[in-house]
């Protein structure tokens, strides 16, 4: 729910209709200090709003969010099946717990949850996922392609493709690739993905595909903790990006590789991993769950596991870990 004072701003800043208004004047209206109508536009930026402020003038709004609602998304989609269902709220906790009660409940193949802000985002290895309103892409696709359960990780890299290819789209940005999913920018992670799956021993009810994308935060919308490691586009770029162009290039790169994995298999979309990947040849560090192993990377198997040399000569398979470059 909107606060009684954040009515009573967005009533302020109408009013002005675009021209600029006086923090005294906001305040009075408001019955506010001037200060707290700074501290008030400070979060109106960081929701996405552009808000001027010039010394003796005061402030105007320059634009509002751009949302990514069903409409938004579906106007100009060029896909066949992907995103043809959204389901669309402002605020969620996860759309991923969303994604699997839809499809515990069978909704069609290609069905995207889609939300502006995640309350308790969830990423890998059970951490929590930053996921403020309007300024990233927070969103969960259900697939339920007929392969073999152990192959469904697979898809994982998959996604990793067709968002990197979704940004290439979209920006003069070059991302990489950092095994599993992670997408990087100038070595900076802007982008996660978590790949979860129901089924039963031999047969895959959905997998669901999510995908959180930093795009038009500040590096201070950031937690400090992530300052340094995380980014967005827009700070890697200098520009603020259509959230909504985004969402429809990553589907429209999502289905076509899909298709051409479920036509030749994972091969093409393996070279193409590789292409994007990070530290191939490297030394890195991986920390599983009960080890560290330091090796070379040799590159990644058909079931999407990666190779690592350690400096013995023995070859480790990493399954699931955090690796350091
Ligand atoms: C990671 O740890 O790198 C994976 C992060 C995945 C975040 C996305 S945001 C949309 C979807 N909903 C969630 O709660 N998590 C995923």
């Amino acid at each position: 729910m909107q606060s009684e004072l954040r009515t009573k701003l967005m009533e302020a800043l109408s009013k002005a209709d675009g021209a600029f208004i006086s923090g005294q004047e906001i305040a009075e209206y408001i019955g506010c200090s001037r200060t707290a109508v700074w501290k008030h536009i400070e979060d109106l930026r960081s929701e996405g709003y552009r808000v001027e402020a010039v010394r003796k003038k005061g402030y105007r709004i320059i634009s509002a969010p751009e949302k990514v609602s069903e409409s938004e998304i579906q106007l100009g989609l060029e896909t066949r099946t992907i995103g043809k269902m959204i389901h669309y709220q402002e605020t969620v906790e996860s759309t991923q717990k969303i994604a699997h009660q839809l499809a515990n409940e069978g909704v069609q193949e290609g069905t995207l949850v889609v939300a502006e802000e995640q309350i308790s985002g969830k990423g890998r290895l059970m951490r929590s996922w930053h996921s403020p309103k309007y300024s990233g892409i927070w969103m969960s696709l259900i697939l339920r392609p007929k392969i073999p359960v152990h192959e469904a990780p697979q898809l994982t890299l998959l996604a990793a493709v067709a968002v990197a290819q979704a940004i290439e789209d979209t920006t003069a940005l070059k991302p990489q690739i950092k095994w599993p999913n992670d997408i990087l920018v100038n070595r900076k992670k802007v982008v996660g993905i978590l790949t979860e799956m129901q089924a039963e021993s031999d047969r895959i009810h959905s997998v669901i595909i999510g995908i959180g994308m930093n795009i038009n935060q500040q590096l201070e919308d950031f937690p400090e903790e992530l300052q340094e490691k995380a980014s967005s586009l827009l700070i890697e770029s200098g520009e603020t990006i259509s959230r909504s162009t985004v969402i429809q290039r990553a589907l429209y790169r999502l289905e076509k590789l899909y298709d051409l994995y479920l036509k030749e298999g994972f091969k093409p979309i393996k070279d193409l991993w590789e292409s994007y990947a990070i530290s191939l040849g490297q030394v890195i560090r991986a920390s599983t769950v009960n080890d560290t192993i330091v090796g070379k990377a040799l590159g990644i198997t058909d079931a999407g596991v990666l190779l690592l040399e350690d400096d013995k000569g023995k070859v480790h398979s990493v399954y699931s870990a955090d690796i350091e470059i």
